[in-house]
């Protein structure tokens, strides 16, 4: 099927945020909820472009009858759960066996950089809460090492003036930009700005977010350590990749 005459794709259309028609995040996402979504499951479903063509293919499912619940890790995502009738569950309030989301990149060993559409605190809490995370996205997000994508951290904003001199204290030459638009904040779901930080290499992405979770005002960072449970490739064919776990070479 032409993905554009999709039904589901049509009740979304009037919903700009996240709406892409890129085959790559489409293979991903597809490929995420085929390989992990069962009837009868409730799921995590993650923010972004990416994360978009999953939330489509549970939609999809929901519209073929299959009974799958969401938990949303923002509100964009739960307003487009809403408009595609994906039933909406509370964090935990079942068992939740698979989360799905994007990220901002991707390191070598499976450490990510995730918040560059400012959900990082829901994210990780429906990642935590998930039995199995699985991550999508495209060639573009796998990177050598994490920090070349400014890394958002969610901060408290009474406690910004404070938080931005304990990161310039403790993390050295860091530029410190307050997310937001024509002087206007960017606040999050939970009612915060969010910090982006240049670190421009993260050599150790759990130490850092070890520190920056030690400075009083500072709520998540967008370090994810230890959490992906399968990291999946979309191409522009359509074809998708399983990357090898991180250790493990890849067959011949
Ligand atoms: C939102 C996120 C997204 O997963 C991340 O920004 C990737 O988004 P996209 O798939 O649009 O590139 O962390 O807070």
């Amino acid at each position: 099927m032409n993905f554009a005459e999709s039904p589901v794709i049509k009740q979304v259309s009037a919903q700009q945020t996240f709406e892409n028609d890129d085959p790559a995040k489409r293979a991903a996402g597809f490929a995420a909820v085929d390989r992990y979504v069962r009837d009868g499951m409730c799921v995590g479903l993650g923010t972004g472009t990416t994360a978009y063509w999953a939330i489509v293919r549970v939609g999809e499912l929901v519209a073929s009858g299959r009974r799958i619940a969401a938990v949303a890790t923002s509100s964009e995502t739960e307003s487009l759960c809403r408009r595609l009738h994906i039933p909406l569950a509370g964090l935990l309030s079942r068992p939740m066996p698979v989360a799905i989301d994007g990220a901002d990149e991707v390191a070598p060993d499976w450490s990510l950089t995730k918040g560059g559409g400012g959900a990082l605190f829901r994210e990780k809490a429906v990642a935590l809460s998930s039995e199995r995370y699985v991550v999508i996205i495209t060639e573009c997000k796998l990177v050598p090492i994490l920090g070349a994508f400014p890394l958002p951290v969610e901060i408290v904003p009474y406690a910004a003036p404070y938080v931005r001199r304990e990161i310039e204290r403790r993390c050295g030459d860091i530029e410190v930009v307050r997310r937001g638009t024509g002087g206007e904040p960017f606040v999050t779901d939970n009612a915060n700005w969010i910090f982006d930080c240049r670190f421009g290499r993260i050599p150790d992405p759990r130490a850092l977010d070890e520190l920056l979770r030690g400075i009083h005002g500072v709520v998540a960072t967008g370090i994810f350590h230890r959490v992906a449970c399968d990291v999946l490739v979309g191409y522009e064919t359509g074809q998708v990749r399983s990357l090898p776990r991180p250790g493990r070479t890849e067959p011949a």
